[in-house]
């Protein structure tokens, strides 16, 4: 199972082309070799967090820290969509064209890092870029697959997606806890340029990095993202849909 996961994210790195100095075969061997060897040391779910730290001085403004007294619970990357919406086309083609896409919400699977986490903090924040480019249902079906197999936890922990309020809402229940929150903003900060992750220069598309914190909720009160990669609408309408779904991914780190 290990190696399908490496194979998986041998795949998508594949794609984008490194900026190694290493020659294209040998720069693949040792990925390929690197990632293999780094999962062949860790289990897959449920490990200790406890040298885990959040990365909020990555970004030029950064996130206000948590709150005293909260310690960290719960890292998981998420995986899906965030979603946009444009002027109905058959209302006015012109305004379609022109208007920039409004964001509606998100729908995303969370999966659980903490053993990646406890294991490298680089291998962690280089997940999202490579979950980000597998296709979202190779990335649910891999986590399953996973999770059955090597007889862990489930490595899938929750789900996130926006409640009938309209508030972004975080249930941690697949991980057997009543955890749980909705949320609201409570800082953003844009993403950094992606200068030190596989996919190359450019953080243009990926969406920002949050705090949110809790309205309501059992278990966890804060939660950052953070190490987005992309998500982010294109600048106006033209050419897409009413509504549009742009892929994501993410680290998401909850406290409580
Ligand atoms: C996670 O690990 C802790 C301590 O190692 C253990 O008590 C707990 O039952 C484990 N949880 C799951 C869901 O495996
Ligand atoms: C955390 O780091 C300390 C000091 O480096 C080490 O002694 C400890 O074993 C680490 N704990 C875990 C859970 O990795
Ligand atoms: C960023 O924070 C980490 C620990 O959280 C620290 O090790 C590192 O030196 C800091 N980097 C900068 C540039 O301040
Ligand atoms: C966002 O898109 C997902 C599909 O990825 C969908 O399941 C979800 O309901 C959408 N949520 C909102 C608020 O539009
Ligand atoms: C899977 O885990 C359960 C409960 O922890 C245990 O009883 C069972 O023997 C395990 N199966 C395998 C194949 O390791
Ligand atoms: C627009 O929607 C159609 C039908 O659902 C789909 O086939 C097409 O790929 C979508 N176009 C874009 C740009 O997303």
């Amino acid at each position: 199972m290990r190696v399908i996961l490496a194979v998986m994210l041998l795949f998508t790195i594949v794609q984008v082309g490194a900026t190694s100095v290493l020659p294209g075969p040998l720069r693949l061997a040792a990925t390929f070799s690197r990632i293999s060897n780094e999962l062949d040391h860790i289990s897959l779910g449920n490990c200790s967090l406890a040298n885990a730290s959040l990365p909020l001085n990555d970004t030029k403004k950064e996130l206000p820290k948590p709150s005293t007294g909260l310690k960290l619970k719960y890292i998981a990357l998420g995986r899906g969509t965030q979603n946009y919406s444009c002027p109905s086309s058959t209302n006015s083609h012109y305004s379609h064209e022109t208007s920039e896409p409004v964001a509606t919400g998100a729908a995303a699977t969370l999966f659980d890092a903490s053993c990646i986490a406890s294991m490298s903090l680089t291998l962690l924040h280089e997940m999202p870029a490579a979950i980000g480019q597998a296709p979202l249902g190779s990335v649910a079906l891999l986590g399953e697959l996973l999770s059955v197999t090597t007889n862990s936890s489930n490595l899938i922990i929750g789900e996130h997606y926006f409640d009938a309020a309209g508030d972004p809402y975080f249930s941690l229940k697949l991980s057997g806890s009543d955890t749980w929150m909705s949320t609201k903003k409570d800082a953003s900060t844009m993403a950094p340029k992606r200068v030190s992750r596989i996919t190359g220069d450019n953080g243009d598309q990926d969406v920002a990095w949050l705090k949110l914190s809790s309205k309501e909720g059992h278990g966890v009160k804060e939660v950052y993202r953070v190490m987005t990669f992309e998500g982010t609408a294109p600048s106006t309408c033209a050419g897409l849909n009413d509504t549009v779904l742009v892929d994501y991914a993410a680290e998401y780190w909850f406290y409580g």
